[in-house]
């Protein structure tokens, strides 16, 4: 059985053909990122006829990449959200129009999910139950993960997402959008020793984040320097490692909490090198482990979508109507358990 997965849900065209005797047979993926660099954050509207212009050739570059033929479809996965509600009506069109001719159930796939089971395409794929750490650009999260679709959130950014804190950063740096990856290399050239910004929240005895005085902090630090070019490489690495270390705490305190030593990371900046190794060692330390997606799938892309998609149509959680509903807010733990 083989099912076809379409993401939208920002600023990425994703798409990929799950098998569920094979894995993930083949994707293929139409970043915006240069689109909307110039604008400094992504434009809702932009991306929204972007994913228009893009999602149909990719469909057919996956299935002809595959050997796959249309009536080899046994569903069609799709990111209802949450996410821009333009990007996401594009992919769940699209998804809707293929299922009703093909005449094979559609699946609405929650984004934050997809992250979360990424790790699953991998060749060591993690056990159920576990703790998750979701970091993207819109979300800091920890969740219990007794079974795919059952998850209680242990704590979440009180401010800005990981990733926000990122890009924010990266920007009072002068780097592009979105600065992550940018700030990462940059991180690597600087002393750790230069400043010592704070680690918030870790007094407070819950899993909760924030970020924002961390943001504040490097601001700070930015205009208390004559010249930024000079400071730079620093303060990006002082920042990174207040990050390492507030995920690394708040992690240990997720899994003492939870009594379970299984640690998946996932979303965008789960791609980030000192972030992934950082949590290897402590999981390794604590006689766990710590699973990840290939740094590819770590951010937006069709594999997770098809992967989650697959795992919902087995358990029959199908969309059998023809309304067109997208869900740009959608809280994780409203999901039904699988
Ligand atoms: O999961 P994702 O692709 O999109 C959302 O669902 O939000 O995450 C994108 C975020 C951006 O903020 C981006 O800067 C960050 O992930 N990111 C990184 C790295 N790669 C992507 N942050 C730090 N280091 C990276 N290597
Ligand atoms: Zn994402």
């Amino acid at each position: 059985m083989r099912i076809l997965g379409i993401e939208s849900s920002c600023d990425e065209t994703g798409v990929a053909i799950y098998d569920d005797a094979q894995g993930l047979v083949s994707h293929a993926l139409h970043s915006q990122i240069a689109m909307h660099a110039e604008y400094g954050g992504v434009v809702p509207e932009l991306a929204s006829r972007d994913h228009i212009k893009r999602v149909i050739p990719l469909v057919n570059k996956v299935l002809n990449d595959s050997d796959t033929k249309m009536s080899d479809l046994c569903a069609i996965a799709y990111t209802r959200g949450p996410g821009l509600i333009g990007a996401l009506m594009v992919g769940a069109m699209a998804a809707r129009s293929l299922a009703y001719a093909l005449d094979i159930p559609a699946v609405g796939v929650h984004h934050m999910e997809g992250h979360l089971l990424a790790p699953m395409l991998e060749d060591n794929p993690p056990s159920f139950p576990f703790v998750a750490l979701l970091v993207s650009g819109g979300h800091t999260m920890l969740i219990k993960v007794m079974q795919p679709g059952l998850y209680e959130l242990l704590g979440q950014s009180v401010d800005d997402a990981a990733g926000e804190a990122f890009d924010k950063t990266a920007k009072l740096l002068g780097l592009a959008y979105p600065g992550g990856p940018a700030l990462e290399k940059m991180a690597q050239k600087g002393d750790p020793k230069a400043y010592h910004f704070p680690r918030p929240m870790l007094d407070r005895p819950n899993c909760d984040f924030s970020f924002a005085g961390l943001k504040t902090a490097v601001l700070n630090a930015t205009m208390q320097t004559g010249n930024i070019d000079e400071h730079k490489y620093n303060i990006a690495r002082c920042f990174s490692d207040a990050v390492v270390d507030t995920l690394k705490a708040k992690c240990t305190r997720a899994l003492d909490m939870s009594g379970l030593n299984r640690l998946v990371v996932a979303g965008g900046v789960s791609a980030n090198i000192a972030i992934r190794n950082a949590l290897d060692e402590m999981m390794q330390k604590r006689g766990g482990e710590a699973f990840f997606a290939r740094r590819e799938f770590c951010t937006d892309n069709g594999a997770m979508i098809a992967l989650a998609g697959m795992l919902r149509f087995k358990a029959g959680d199908v969309q059998d109507n023809l309304e067109l509903d997208v869900v740009p807010r959608w809280p994780l733990t409203e999901l039904k358990a699988l």
